[in-house]
């Protein structure tokens, strides 16, 4: 079965305030006539109320994320934010598990499974991400280390399918401009799948699972029309508008042509 592509910025320590409200409005606008995909931005904690606000005056639906959160609904967790904290921002969406928070803040599987499990029971949708690192790459070990970090959280996403999302992320491409290839990418995303259809063809069909790490208006087509590509998580690129729009359009090219 045909799944609609995801077009997500994840804007990381960058555009906040005034700057954010701008650049969502401008990813509006810019992707208003792409209607084949979904569109997605995650700014940082302190901007969303203000682009949840930009956005609900904006000429296409754009799904607005936050970076994390965390699985208690609240208490003593200085610097935290629960899910309902993001739910009165505005925020339908978390991304969890992303390998900043997983190396530079030690997020490990168990942590990451409650998050999951948090999200989908506050009908957050979970965009959960896995990668391997370049040693693990090169050691051979890519299949085996996304096989653990999926296991993790599969049940959590199975108890709603195609609910939740995961985007595969290898650590050595984030940000370094070192694009995997469109079919080493296709590989892993394919064996993510296989894992999902051990648990049930359902959630196999219809979880999206988006490529990231330096995803770019030249080189997203051709990621975006393998098989088990579902959509972009894209970072830097996410940053400017207009060639973020790029992405979401070579993505609306390609649901067009599979249409
Ligand atoms: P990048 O980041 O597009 O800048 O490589 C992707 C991500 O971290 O989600």
């Amino acid at each position: 079965m045909a799944r609609r592509p995801l077009i997500a910025g994840n804007w990381k320590m960058n555009a906040g305030g005034a700057d954010g409200c701008t650049l969502a409005a401008n990813v509006a606008r810019l992707t208003a006539g792409f209607g084949n995909v979904d569109m997605l931005v995650a700014p940082p904690f302190t901007a969303l109320a203000a682009v949840a606000h930009e956005l609900s005056q904006a000429p296409r639906k754009v799904f607005l994320a936050a970076q994390n959160m965390h699985f208690e609904m609240s208490g003593a967790f200085t610097g935290e934010v629960s899910p309902s904290m993001l739910k009165e921002s505005g925020v339908e969406w978390v991304i969890i598990g992303h390998s900043e928070r997983r190396h530079i803040f030690g997020e490990t599987d168990t942590m990451i499974a409650k998050k999951v499990i948090a999200a989908m029971r506050e009908r957050i949708v979970p965009i959960v991400c896995v990668g391997e690192t370049l040693d693990e790459r090169e050691a051979g070990q890519t299949l085996e280390v996304v096989q653990k970090q999926v296991l993790a959280f599969r049940g959590a996403l199975a108890e709603n399918p195609g609910y939740g999302v995961i985007a595969y992320e290898p650590v050595w491409a984030i940000g370094t401009g070192k694009v995997a290839k469109a079919e080493d990418a296709q590989e892993v995303h394919a064996m993510i799948r296989k894992l999902l259809a051990a648990a049930s063809d359902e959630l196999a069909d219809t979880t999206r699972i988006l490529y990231g790490g330096s995803v770019k208006a030249d080189n997203a087509a051709g990621l975006l029309g393998q098989t088990d590509i579902d959509g972009a998580l894209v970072g830097g690129a996410s940053l400017d508008a207009a060639g973020f729009a790029k992405i979401a359009e070579a993505g609306n090219q390609v649901a067009a042509a599979q249409a």
